[in-house]
């Protein structure tokens, strides 16, 4: 069933969102080559706890993490680790938050250091992707308006989508309904109303949309170990258009910071 937030439940979805979008802009500043996924997700960890929330992947059937660490071909679900990032991948950090009850999911993919400009095209087209998805989630419009959007804009350049995996409704649960693929056909699905919040994620493959689970029962790769892509905002349906309750700011914030030239005082 499809929850339509009242007004105040709206203000809650405000709150755990900006957590989230926060604790990412947190995560940000430690991206780099030498540092290993795991300082990552305790860096998370800790900013939603001193915050007053609940790290909402940490346990989920058994989830090992704070944020799903998607590194190169993995598409999602990754484990923290003692993996050390170098210059050149990149690195997906996915991550729900709860704040009083409601939760906020938000994903983004960092290049670490300098990366191919291959990689770096399908970082942009991702998230570019992402906004065309947000467009097209207008009320009166269906899901399936919203996964045509992300498919048809990352087929055109020349990527696959990842069929396995969804964006979903989002409220007092990390997942509701309705699910919201990220290919289909324009005018099938629910219809989207004045207060539903959903989240729309994006997986993008470089080669095939093929992927594989490893052994673990999570961690989710691309068959032919291609790199993949990945972007999330929670949004709200509202009587106009839509509003996009996380944010990337204190992402972008946090990596103009870090390539800020400091001249050394004379
Ligand atoms: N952001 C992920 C999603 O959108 C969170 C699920 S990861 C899990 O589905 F570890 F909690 F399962
Ligand atoms: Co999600």
């Amino acid at each position: 069933m499809i929850y339509i937030k009242t007004a105040e439940e709206i203000e809650g979805m405000y709150a755990a969102c900006e957590l989230v979008s926060r604790t990412l802009g947190e995560v940000a500043k430690w991206v780099a080559p030498g540092v290993t996924t795991r300082k990552l997700d305790n860096v998370a960890r800790e900013f939603i706890l001193d915050n007053g929330g609940r790290p909402a992947c940490l346990g989920y059937q058994g989830f090992p993490g704070t944020l799903c660490i998607e590194v190169n071909e993995t598409v999602v679900h990754g484990f923290p680790s003692g993996y050390v990032l170098k210059e050149g991948d990149i690195i997906g950090t996915d991550c729900v938050a709860e704040l009083r009850g409601f939760h906020g999911d938000s994903c983004y993919t960092f290049a670490v250091g300098e990366i191919d400009d291959k990689v770096e095209r399908l970082l942009r087209v991702t998230k570019e992707s992402l906004y065309k998805g947000i467009e097209a989630a207008q009320p009166g419009k269906r899901i399936g308006d919203i996964s045509n959007a992300v498919q048809t804009y990352c087929e055109k350049a020349g990527y696959s989508v990842v069929r396995e995996m969804c964006g979903h409704g989002i409220g007092k649960s990390m997942h509701e309904d309705p699910e919201v693929p990220n290919y289909g056909r324009k005018g099938i699905g629910p219809i989207l109303k004045p207060g539903m919040c959903i989240a729309i994620e994006p997986m993008i493959n470089m080669g095939s949309k093929n992927v594989v689970i490893e052994s673990n029962g999570w961690e989710c790769r691309t068959r032919d170990r291609k790199p993949s892509a990945h972007y999330e905002h929670t949004i709200l349906i509202t009587e106009e258009g839509n509003e996009i309750l996380t944010t990337f700011r204190y992402i972008e914030e946090a990596l103009k910071g870090e390539t800020e030239i400091v001249e050394p005082e004379k």
